[in-house]
């Protein structure tokens, strides 16, 4: 776990945890049995710590956080015990950092004497991502080597620092060029004799306490406030306290569940039995993108950012020169926002090339179809991108709602492109989730049972900025009213009217059922009325102006719902919190499991993880699925019975079948074993 070799007068300690050096019990031993040897070898002169492989250290072991508290403070030796053993070291440890130093791999560096590191090497502190703090004295001793508003941040922010931006602040002391530890070795020749008490972090100050009262109110930031006001041994037991009682939290254990919920979904799988680990990605080089609206735009922004070319294809010189004008602005808006800089923007707008003439993408590898939801539209113009582009390009279509297999042959797509497309997403910067083609896919089918529960809810007796507020309270970072005030209440009602029009019916304010389902009209009200959300100044709330920001409940608004009712002869009612919470989250999570029951997506890791980026989800909550398993199945299903039974004409109300037999299990069935339970007799 930690390889022991010599090269002349320097003892080298490689780390050897694949994949990522995590510091399991196997490995702090490593470190101590390697320490013994180089103290009691009088040849060696100076240690190099290095990490095998892809990375560095990626901190500690996450999954040994599950382990009782008692088990997980006593496995010994513990990361600080070999921390005091490195830097009581009477000969210089230096860390050669390549790929991440984080976690408990930063602070193992921060009790060595030097830190260097490769160009590419990132550092930090990413523990508040698992909800705890860096609790190998990492508060303690990253304020007693740079300022203390730079620990702030980093501890807080969780984010990685690129290692010219560590030298900076002088968490680095080098950075490489060329062989890592060739030069390591070289700059150990270098310290050699010096004198190690002032590399020692525990002996110096803190270096300035200016400008963090205000924004001492966590953990973190406690504990590295206590860094300036106590002793090291003092700040140290209180990270010690702090730590015990974050990662015995639902938070952290939300978190860590988050942690590695992303990763398992990353790893699709094809029936066929192609996946992630044995299907090779085709190479991507160009692009072409169709539709310059405000997807289109936002897409070409990702792949320029990524360094890819991108030819962008509009009907008419109008709308593409302003497609053209939207992405300039986005990219100046980057720049005036320190995400890039004016020469990274510059060429990102020479990557781009704008054409009306759609055979300009015949030799693009990858052409991403972003027209409005029109399948006659769509349909026309994959025909003629079958005519015009190489046969080895990938065709893909976004969309929200459009059957994939009546578009694109989702059915037939290749494992090889699955790949690609996966792998793509990646080098763009997103997160991609392999889903099946089924009505809506997952996001909008989950989230427009939320939606429509909270529009049922107004029409029963609450107010837009009530059902905002405790979704808010929940943890949503907007409600769904001030969501369909930005996304524009025409758009709903306009995809409304034409599914209907598919249907032969027309929707008029009084319609209250809608092919068998009970029908809210309430937006088409607000249609009517003009109030289609922020641009108009109106919606749900009104705002200071139109395209204003600031939502403010509107005393208006609850006339149109009363008048509504009114007409329709709903009765209102008073409506508890746990109501609203319960009808806008069990609705989606209900839809969640019938997703998972059609095979619709692989596990229902995949759904959390759509709802963290396409929703906003707190990922503290673990995702609505982890929140459900957490909240017991048994009382979901319950709710969900009890809601059918009250709101019959509702389908996402029927409780799903796969919630119910997992709902009786004799012990709870853990999140990852669900997709077991499909095949099995419960
Ligand atoms: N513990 C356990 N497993 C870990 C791990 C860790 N610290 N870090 C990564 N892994 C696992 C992943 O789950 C994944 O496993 P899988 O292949 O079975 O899915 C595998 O290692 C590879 O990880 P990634 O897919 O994330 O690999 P990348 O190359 O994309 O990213 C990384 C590498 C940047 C190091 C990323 O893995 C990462 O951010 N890791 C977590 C870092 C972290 O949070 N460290 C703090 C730990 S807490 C701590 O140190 C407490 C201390 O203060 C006492």
């Amino acid at each position: 776990m930690v390889d022991y070799r010599k090269e002349g007068l320097v003892a080298i300690f490689e780390v050897n945890n694949p994949p990522v050096n995590s510091l399991s019990k196997n490995v702090r031993q490593g470190f101590v049995d390697g320490l013994s040897k180089a103290t009691n070898d009088p040849e060696v002169k100076a240690v190099i710590i290095i990490g095998k492989g892809r990375t560095f250290i990626a901190g500690a072991n996450i999954k040994d956080f599950g382990k009782p508290m008692e088990e997980l403070m006593s496995s010994s030796p513990s990361l600080i015990d070999i921390g005091n053993m490195l830097e009581e070291s009477e000969k210089p440890i230096i860390c050669a950092i390549h790929g991440a130093g984080l976690g408990g791999g930063l602070e193992l560096c921060l009790f060595s004497h030097y830190r260097l590191a490769v160009k590419s090497a990132r550092v930090g502190f990413p523990e508040v991502n698992l909800g705890i703090l860096p609790a190998a004295a990492g508060t303690q001793r990253l304020p007693r080597l740079v300022d203390i508003t730079v620990a702030m941040d980093i501890i807080s922010s969780g984010r990685h620092v690129a290692a010219p931006e560590a030298l900076k602040y002088g968490i680095l002391d080098q950075i490489v060029e060329g062989d890592l530890l060739k030069e390591s070795i070289k700059f150990a020749h270098s310290v050699i004799g010096k004198p190690l008490e002032p590399r020692r972090l525990r002996n110096l100050a803190c270096k300035s306490i200016l400008y963090c009262i205000s924004v001492i109110h966590q953990f973190c930031l406690k504990s590295v406030r206590n860094a300036a006001d106590l002793s090291y041994e003092a700040g140290l037991m209180m990270e010690n306290t702090y730590f015990k009682y974050l990662i015995t939290g639902f938070q952290s254990f939300a978190l860590r569940y988050s942690f590695f919920a992303e990763r398992t979904a990353r790893k699709w799988q094809l029936p066929s039995g192609a996946n992630a680990a044995n299907t090779k990605p085709l190479n991507v080089q160009t692009t072409g993108i169709i539709g310059a609206g405000t997807m289109g735009t936002g897409i070409a922004v990702s792949l320029l950012r990524a360094g890819y070319p991108v030819i962008l294809v509009e009907q008419n010189q109008e709308f593409l020169d302003k497609g053209v004008d939207m992405i300039r602005n986005i990219l100046k808006d980057g720049v005036s926002r320190r995400l890039m800089t004016e020469d990274r923007m510059k060429q990102c707008l020479k990557a781009l090339k704008a054409s009306v003439d759609l055979k300009h993408l015949a030799n693009v590898d990858l052409v991403i179809e972003a027209v409005y939801e029109n399948i006659s539209l769509k349909q026309e113009i994959f025909k003629k991108l079958d005519y015009i582009c190489k046969p080895s390009a990938l065709l893909c279509s976004n969309t929200s709602s459009i059957d994939i297999d009546m578009n694109v042959y989702g059915k037939e797509t290749s494992a090889e492109t699955v790949a690609t497309i996966m792998d793509f997403g990646k080098k763009i910067g997103k997160v991609s989730i392999l889903v099946k083609s089924c009505h809506l896919f997952v996001a909008n089918r989950m989230h427009g049972c939320f939606q429509t529960e909270a529009k049922f809810i107004l029409e029963e007796g609450a107010l837009p900025d009530e059902v905002d507020r405790i979704l808010e309270d929940f943890g949503m970072p907007m409600g769904p009213f001030k969501v369909s005030d930005l996304a524009g209440i025409d758009i709903s009602c306009r995809i409304q009217h034409e599914v209907a029009k598919q249907h032969d019916i027309e929707l008029t304010l009084q319609t209250r059922f809608f092919r068998g389902e009970r029908y809210s009209s309430l937006s088409n009200r607000l249609y009517e009325l003009g109030r289609l959300g922020r641009k108009t100044g109106k919606g749900w709330y009104r705002y200071e102006k139109p395209g204003g920001k600031n939502a403010i409940p509107d005393n208006d608004i609850k006339d149109v719902i009363r008048i509504h009712c009114k007409e329709l002869g709903i009765e209102q009612r008073q409506i508890s919190t746990q109501e609203i919470l319960e009808r806008c989250l069990y609705s989606a999570i209900n839809e969640g499991f019938k997703i998972i029951e059609e095979g619709v997506v692989d596990k229902p890791e995949d759904i959390d993880v759509i709802w963290w980026y396409g929703f906003g989800f707190p990922r503290y909550m673990g995702g609505p699925m982890f929140y459900a398993s957490q909240t017991g199945l048994k009382k979901v299903y319950d709710r969900v019975c009890y809601y059918h039974k009250n709101f019959p004409y509702s389908s996402h109300w029927v409780p799903s079948d796969l919630l119910r037999r997992l709902s009786t299990a004799p012990n709870p069935v853990p999140i990852t074993q669900w997709k077991t339970v499909l095949h099995s007799k419960l």
